[in-house]
C-alpha cells in the first residue's frame, strides 16, 4: 500500500489530500475546520481529517507533498523587490515575516506539523506542474492537452502542455509580473471588491455592464498576442512594489480612484467588470485555440484560479476547438495538495494510472461525513425538534414538498464537497421557479449583495431542455455557464438599467437566470452525486419541472458547513425555512426560541468577504 499525503498552505487556501494506492481518498480546505475563510495556515485539522479517514498516523505515510517550492518562491519575492528597491520596501517587509518564519523553514514546519515523518519523505513540486496535475490525473482522458491559468506560483503564471496516461508533460509558460489572475484580481481591488475571493463578485457583477473599457485595456494595459501569452505595462500596476493592486496612472486612465469596498455600486464598476472579463474570456480563448494548434488534442484539461471564471470555461467549450473539457473542481490552491499528491503517485513513482469512465474525482465529496446516530446524538444535545425520515424516498418527497411550496431548506448529506461550490452535500436549496426567490436568498439568507446570482442543479438527463448544452456534456463541478434555452426564455419584458435589470423575469426559472440569461449550470447525475439526483427526480415528478436554486451552505464571509452543528448554528441565526441534517428534518417554526441565534452576533464572527 503507497500513502501519499498532499499539503497546500501559506498563500491562500489551505488544504489536505490523501491518496491511497492512486485512489483519492479524502480532500478538505482547512478553512472548514478553523472557520476561517481562506484560511491560509498549516492544515493540521485538515491533516488529522485526512488521515483518519483512513486510520492511518503521520508516520504510515511513505510520501509527503507540497504543492508548490518556496525558496523558488521566496527567490521571486526577492528579486520583484530588487527590481523595484527602494519603493517595493513596504510591501517585502509586510510579506516577509511570513515568509521567514513559514515558507523558509517549510521543511521544519511540516516536521512539525507531521511528528513521525521523516524529513526525506518530503517532497516538493512546482506549482504550476501540482495545478497541471490536479487537472489531468483525475481527468478522464487518457491523453489531453492541460492548461493553467492562475495568479502566481514561483515564477509561473500561467502554463501549458500535455498529458499522456501517467505522465504530464508542461512545456511552456507565461512568467511574473505578467499574469491574467492579477489582471482580473487588479480589477476585482479597483472595483472595490476583496482581491483572492471576489472575483466571483466581479464576474456575477459583468453581465450588468457594457464593455466600454474592454478597446482601453488592450491597448494600454497589455500586449496581447494571438497565441493568448500577453505581457502587461507593469506601470499601471502596483503589485510589484507596493500592497495595493492598481497604481495613480491605472486609476487617471480609469477616470477615479478604486471604489471604497461597500460603497455604492454604480454602472461603471458593471461596465469595468464587464470588460475585464470580456478581455479575460479572449485571453482564455486564444489561448485555448493556440494549446489546440501545438498539440492536436481533442481534450483540454484546465486549473488554476482563472479556471473558477465558468463564464470563459464555457466559451472555451462552446467555441473553442475542444471537443471535451475536464476541469479540476478544486481548481484554486486548494486543488494543489491534490495535484502534488497525484504527481508523486504516478510522475515520480511511476504508478499506471487507470481512467475512469467519469473521473477519478469520486462526485469531489471528499471530506467529513456524519452518520444519523451522530446528528441525532447532537440534536437532542441543544433540544432541537426534529422527525427523522424512514429512508431516502420518504426524505426526498418530504423536502421536494418543501421545496415546492417555496421554502428555503439547508441540504446536509454524505461527505463534504473539496473546492468552493457546493454540490449538493452543503447547499442551500430553493425553488428555481419563484420569482422571489433571488432576493429573499441573497438578502434574508446569505446577507450579500442583492446583484449576485444563483446557479442551478438540473437532471443531468434534462439540461438540453433548459439550457443550451449538448446532450452529452457534463457540469457536474459547476464551473460551465451556458445560456437558458430560448424556449424557456419570458419575451417582452423590457431589459431595465444597472441593478434594475434583476426585476425583470427573464425564463421559466427565473431564480436561476442572470441579467445576460446566462445559468451556471451544474448537471446532476447518479453516478456522482445519487441522493442529490434523487431530490432532484422527485421535484421534477412534483412540479414537472428538473431544476433547482442551489447555493453554498453559508453565510457571506463564512465557509462552506462542515459538522451538523455548523449547520445547525447557520439555520438558527438566518432565515432558512427548514434544516434536512442526514435524514433529519428540522423546521424554524417548531424551534425552541432559546436556540435562535442572534443574527448580528452570528455575522459579526465572519470577517466581510
Ligand atoms: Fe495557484
Amino acid at each position: 500500500m503507497t500513502t501519499i499525503l498532499g499539503i497546500s498552505a501559506f498563500y491562500h487556501d489551505s488544504a489536505a489530500a490523501l491518496i491511497v494506492d492512486g485512489r483519492i481518498v479524502a480532500a478538505a480546505q482547512e478553512e472548514r475546520f478553523t472557520r476561517k475563510k481562506h484560511d491560509f495556515d498549516f492544515p493540521a485539522q485538515a491533516i488529522d481529517f485526512c488521515l483518519h479517514e483512513a486510520a492511518l498516523t503521520p508516520s504510515d505515510l511513505d510520501w509527503v507533498g507540497f504543492y508548490d517550492k518556496p525558496l523558488q518562491k521566496f527567490e521571486r519575492l526577492l528579486e520583484t523587490y530588487l527590481a523595484y528597491a527602494p519603493v517595493g520596501f513596504r510591501s517585502f517587509t509586510k510579506a516577509m515575516p511570513l515568509w521567514l518564519r513559514e515558507k523558509l523553514f517549510l521543511p521544519r514546519v511540516m516536521q512539525k506539523g507531521l511528528p513521525g515523518v521523516e524529513r526525506r519523505k518530503f517532497i516538493f513540486a512546482e506549482h504550476h506542474e501540482s495545478h497541471a496535475a490536479s487537472a489531468f490525473f483525475p481527468s478522464p482522458f487518457e491523453e489531453a492537452a492541460i492548461l493553467t491559468l492562475d495568479g502566481v506560483g514561483e515564477w509561473a503564471t500561467a502554463s501549458f502542455g500535455m498529458g499522456r496516461g501517467n505522465h504530464i508533460e508542461l512545456t511552456h509558460q507565461l512568467r511574473f509580473p505578467h499574469s491574467l489572475g492579477l489582471l482580473y484580481s487588479a480589477f476585482t481591488y479597483y472595483t472595490g471588491f476583496r482581491v483572492n475571493s471576489g472575483e466571483y463578485k466581479l464576474m456575477g457583477l459583468a453581465p450588468y455592464g457594457r464593455t466600454t473599457y474592454a478597446e482601453l485595456i488592450l491597448d494600454k494595459l497589455l500586449d496581447l498576442k494571438d497565441d493568448g501569452s500577453f505581457r502587461m505595462d507593469m506601470s499601471y500596476f502596483n503589485y510589484c512594489q507596493g500592497l495595493t493592486m492598481t497604481s495613480r496612472k491605472f486609476h487617471r486612465l480609469f477616470g477615479g480612484p478604486p471604489r471604497r469596498p461597500e460603497s455604492p455600486i454604480t454602472q461603471r464598476e458593471m461596465d469595468l467588470a464587464a470588460s475585464v472579463q470580456a478581455v479575460t474570456e479572449e485571453i482564455m480563448l486564444r489561448s485555448a485555440r493556440h494549446l489546440h494548434q501545438v498539440t492536436g488534442a481533442k481534450n483540454l484539461c484546465l486549473a488554476g484560479g482563472v479556471a473558477l471564471n465558468c463564464v470563459g470555461n464555457g466559451r472555451i467549450l462552446r467555441e473553442g476547438p475542444f471537443e471535451r473539457l475536464w476541469i479540476q473542481p478544486a481548481a484554486g490552491d486548494a486543488g494543489g495538495a491534490l495535484g502534488v499528491a497525484l504527481l508523486i503517485h504516478h510522475q515520480l513513482l511511476d504508478q499506471p494510472r487507470d481512467v475512469a469512465p467519469l473521473d477519478a474525482q469520486r462526485g469531489s465529496l471528499l471530506g467529513p461525513a456524519f452518520t444519523d446516530d451522530q446528528v441525532e446524538r447532537f440534536l437532542k444535545s441543544c433540544g432541537a425538534v426534529y422527525s427523522r425520515q424512514a429512508d431516502d424516498e420518504s426524505l426526498c418527497r418530504v423536502v421536494a414538498d418543501l421545496l415546492a411550496g417555496e421554502n428555503v431548506v439547508g441540504w446536509f448529506q454524505g461527505r463534504m464537497e473539496f473546492g468552493p461550490r457546493a454540490l449538493g452535500a452543503r447547499s442551500i436549496l430553493g425553488d428555481a421557479r419563484s420569482r422571489s426567490m433571488q432576493s429573499v436568498m441573497n438578502l434574508k439568507i446569505k446577507f450579500r449583495e442583492s446583484f449576485r446570482p444563483f446557479a442551478p442543479s438540473v437532471l443531468r438527463e434534462r439540461v438540453a431542455d433548459y439550457f443550451q448544452m449538448r446532450d452529452d456534456e457534463d457540469s457536474p463541478y459547476m464551473l460551465l455557464v451556458a445560456p437558458v434555452c430560448e424556449a424557456r426564455r419570458i419575451k417582452a419584458n423590457g431589459q431595465g438599467q444597472g441593478f434594475d435589470q434583476l426585476k425583470v423575469v427573464r425564463s421559466e426559472v427565473p431564480a436561476v437566470t442572470h441579467v445576460d440569461n446566462s445559468a451556471r449550470v451544474q448537471t446532476v447525475d447518479p453516478r456522482r452525486h445519487a441522493l442529490y439526483h434523487r431530490l432532484l427526480t422527485a421535484f421534477e415528478r412534483k412540479t414537472g419541472c428538473p431544476v433547482i436554486v442551489n447555493t453554498s451552505f453559508n453565510i457571506r464571509g463564512e465557509p462552506i458547513v462542515c459538522t451538523p452543528a455548523d449547520a445547525y448554528r447557520c439555520f438558527m441565526a438566518t432565515n432558512m425555512d427548514a434544516l434536512v441534517l442526514e435524514h433529519c428534518v428540522l423546521h424554524k417554526t417548531d424551534q425552541p426560541e432559546a436556540q435562535r441565534v442572534d443574527v448580528d452576533r452570528y455575522k459579526s464572527q465572519f470577517t466581510l468577504d
